[in-house]
């Protein structure tokens, strides 16, 4: 591959998990699908026709590249009331989803050759992005025996003379972790004590249930070294909108724009419409789509914890379950292998999260309609009592 760029050539192939396997399968119509975080929700109407609207007034051309004023005052006062962090206007960047939010942040902060710790089990798609700025993976686990908590003593081991930046998922993809204020300080405390940057996603910031959402930039002495990123994604069923935000401090904010805006320019001028009307519309709007979450994540723990080999926690936010296999002796590959083949549903196997995320599934209550999730768990019944 002659004209293939280094970066390219040198970076782990971008897998998309049990969802490719089940695109190459001849009989695609009869699977159920919970591999995939796409909320089965439609956009809430508001949002829609402040988008449309703003089409029709002739909100079709350029516009700041750092996003449309308007959104970024509202994004300034919900990230001061609802994050606690003290974000002017100026210090908000508008994004094609939190992809791109990661990707400029990873582009601007990381030099070839440095060390960028993710937790263990990790979100993958993080992976390919630090790799293509040059980075090194190191991996810090969570305590698997602890609910997947963070410690802090196992980070700061890992930390080097290299170690840029800590990437925090919170909620947590794949375990459904909400971290504890105390959980989050322990890591604040590394990343001040080892002047570390901290990239935090927090695209599950709303899809909680009953835990607080806390965001690390709030804590004392992180707003300075937090990159803290958001998208209208998960909470207002928007993932096909392609529109997330983030902001930092002013320095690595100018940084972060110097990628953005000579990958994309801005964000589309009149989406960014929608963003507003999903700011400043009714709260009950997510209240009411995170309620439905809520039935289906205590229908389907309750479903699995009544099947034989599985043992699954109520996570605390996102929209997926993590239940333990390793009573089934078999691995998650395997299982999930298996259960495509034989139940027809698709789930991801834990080890797609690494290799801590072994004896596990993930499993998406998000993705379904109430009356689909059941057949998938009826197929699941079947499956394991017949294992
Ligand atoms: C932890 C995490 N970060 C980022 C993303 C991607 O977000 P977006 O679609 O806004 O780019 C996802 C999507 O599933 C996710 O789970």
């Amino acid at each position: 591959m002659p004209h293939i760029a280094d970066r390219i050539r040198s970076s782990s192939p971008k897998s998309y998990g049990m969802f490719a396997k089940a695109a190459r399968r001849p009989d695609p119509s009869s699977l159920i699908h919970l591999e995939l975080g796409s909320p089965v929700h439609d956009t809430p109407q508001h949002i829609k026709d402040a988008t449309i609207e703003a089409l029709q007034s002739g909100q079709v051309h350029y516009s700041n590249f750092a996003g449309i004023a308007p959104l970024r005052e509202a994004l300034s006062a919900k990230l001061t009331r609802f994050n606690g962090i003290a974000a002017s206007a100026d210090t908000v960047l508008v994004t094609n989803g939190l992809t791109q939010a990661s990707f400029a942040t990873f582009m601007a902060l990381i030099d070839p050759g440095d060390e960028v710790i993710l937790l263990a089990p990790y979100y993958p798609q993080h992976i390919n992005k630090i790799e293509l700025a040059g980075g090194r993976i190191v991996f810090a686990p969570l305590d698997v025996q602890d609910n997947f908590s963070i410690r802090a003593d196992w980070i700061e081991e890992r930390v080097t003379p290299r170690t840029k930046a800590v990437v925090l998922v919170n909620p947590c993809n794949p375990t459904g972790r909400v971290y504890s204020r105390a959980e989050l300080a322990a890591l604040a405390r590394v990343a001040i004590d080892h002047d570390l940057i901290v990239i935090s996603d927090e695209v599950y910031e709303y899809v909680t249930f009953g835990a607080q959402h806390i965001s690390i930039a709030s804590l004392p002495g992180m707003a300075d070294r937090t990159v803290s990123m958001f998208a209208f994604t998960k909470a207002y069923a928007m993932d096909g909108w392609r529109l997330g935000y983030l902001t930092a401090p002013p320095v690595i904010l100018e940084a972060i724009m110097k990628v953005a805006a000579n990958e994309v320019t801005h964000v589309n001028t009149f989406i960014q419409y929608g963003a507003l009307a999903a700011v400043l519309g009714p709260p009950e709007a997510v209240a009411d789509m995170i309620d439905d979450d809520r039935k289906k994540r205590d229908y389907l723990v309750r479903s699995l914890n009544q099947m034989a080999g599985l043992t699954c926690r109520s996570p605390e936010g996102t929209i997926y379950v993590f239940p333990d296999i390793r009573a089934t002796g078999l691995s998650s590959a395997t299982l999930a292998d298996r259960i495509l083949e034989e139940a027809k549903v698709v789930v991801e196997a834990g080890d797609f999260y690494g290799p801590l995320g072994e004896g596990h599934l993930r499993l998406c209550f998000g993705s379904q309609p109430m009356d689909r999730l059941e057949d998938a768990v009826s197929r699941l019944s079947c499956f394991f009592s017949a294992l």
